[in-house]
């Protein structure tokens, strides 16, 4: 039986001196109530009431080793015993960094930080100090931390991605409290599409300093790049002098080893990944090419942070890598087999009950959603989605054992197997079947 009074009191107590009673705000949006986890290992997750769940949200995406991976949890420990944090250097840095520059085909150097915001705060830095321009090209339905620089609200429904000069008019704060002026160098373009693109690099080229993308729309809809679109970015930005920047933190060391612009045979100018790269330790990196890293070197740019770098995190870092690198990255032929195996389970379930919903997938991602058309390829129509009905879908996955983030966005981990698909498969079924009831 589903219980949730613990987590409900705990909720309550937390409320008292922690503001908003959970640590990252999405967090509060789980219904009935925002979990709290006693343990986990694996797939599985256990929370405080004793329930025991599939888990595909494994922590917003870094669980890609799963929960308490013995390998993974051996090097931090060795790492601890042997002092967490130097504000020194150390050699876990050097052996990380070389690492990061053998596989991720577009750096020829990184910098280390703790998250993905830092991240893309860097990049950022980065792209304007090597250009000596100032404004930024983003995209509906992206989202790229929560720093003012780059923290636009996602419009909703009612915003038709019309002309490019439209949509540079409005850019949106996230939240109440942000300076409206940082968002002054911010131009919002509709993504996946060339013209607006084109005609916006052309015109304000010698102002852009960069242009940012996730590489797949993972954040709205797991939306694919149409055929071509990032070779026109790449294409316009390096004739324009603009830097591309192609943001990883989602696909970076989830969609493969080299992440997307591996995948998609791509290369930015820089690179920013996070999440999947630590297995669920903060870590996150810029890489790229030498002439913008050079900044760095030469300390015309500010690199900081008192723990970037710190042996828990290398050590993370690199025991992760080195397990997804194993039979050279077998393990992501595998997530992506199960993955698929489950998606076109849960396509056959909605036919089967004559839900309309759509399923797009990039490998051992995919977003869920129930919603009246054939395909989602875009912001518009995946604004149109019915949110409310899949909330509820995801709570009553709860309720069979199955974690979800109420998004509608899935994650699989390398250690998720067959019966876990089963088991979700049946569980879906049951979910559905009480959702049109
Ligand atoms: C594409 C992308 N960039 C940046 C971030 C920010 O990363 P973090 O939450 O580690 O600061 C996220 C987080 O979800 C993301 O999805």
């Amino acid at each position: 039986m589903f219980q949730i009074d613990k987590s409900k009191a705990k909720y309550e107590q937390a409320k008292q001196h922690l503001a908003g009673g959970v640590a990252s705000s999405l967090r509060a949006s789980m219904k009935p109530t925002p979990l709290y986890a006693e343990s986990a290992k694996g797939a599985r997750l256990r929370d405080v009431d004793g329930n025991e769940f599939i888990d595909y949200l494994l922590a917003y995406g870094p669980l890609i080793l799963g929960h308490a991976h013995d390998g993974l949890t051996d090097a931090i420990l060795m790492a601890m015993r042997k002092g967490y944090t130097y504000g020194l250097q150390h050699d876990g840095e050097i052996e990380l960094a070389d690492l990061l520059v053998e596989i991720l085909p577009c750096a020829d150097k990184v910098a280390l930080s703790g998250s993905g915001t830092e991240a893309v705060m860097l990049a950022l830095r980065l792209a304007r100090a090597h250009t000596g321009k100032r404004k930024v090209v983003r995209f509906h339905g992206h989202y790229h931390g929560w720093s003012d620089s780059i923290f636009t609200s996602f419009p909703g429904a009612g915003l038709q991605q019309s002309t490019a000069a439209k949509q540079a008019a409005t850019v949106p704060p996230g939240t109440m409290g942000q300076s409206e002026s940082s968002l002054e160098d911010i131009i919002l373009l509709p993504w996946n599409d060339v013209v607006s693109l084109e005609s916006t690099l052309r015109a304000h080229a010698g102002e852009i300093a960069a242009v940012i993308s996730e590489p797949v729309m993972c954040n709205s809809g797991c939306i694919q790049p149409n055929v071509g679109y990032l070779e026109e970015l790449r294409r316009l930005t390096e004739e324009l002098g603009i830097v591309f920047i192609l943001d990883e933190v989602i696909t970076g060391f989830r969609l493969g080893l080299g992440g997307a612009h591996e995948r998609f045979g791509i290369k930015p100018d820089l690179v920013t990944i996070g999440k999947a790269m630590g297995g669920g330790i903060a870590v996150s990196a810029v890489g790229g090419k030498a002439e913008i890293m050079k900044h760095i070197d030469t300390a015309e740019v500010s690199h900081l942070g008192t723990l970037n770098g710190n042996g828990v995190a290398t050590a993370a870092a690199l025991a992760t890598i080195r397990e997804l690198a194993k039979d050279n990255g077998a393990v992501y032929a595998r997530m992506e087999e199960l993955f698929i195996k489950l998606s076109t389970g849960i396509r056959e379930l909605l036919h089967k009950r004559h839900i309309s919903g759509v399923i797009n997938q990039v490998g051992p991602v995919f977003h869920m959603m129930f919603i009246d058309e054939k395909e989602v390829n875009n912001f518009d129509t995946f604004n149109k989605r019915d949110s409310g009905k899949y909330a509820r879908f995801a709570e009553l996955m709860l309720e069979e054992g199955v974690l979800l983030r109420p998004n509608g966005l899935w994650y699989i981990s390398a250690v998720h197997e067959q019966a876990d698909i089963d088991a979700t498969l049946l569980a879906v079924d049951r979910a559905l079947g009480l959702l049109v009831v």
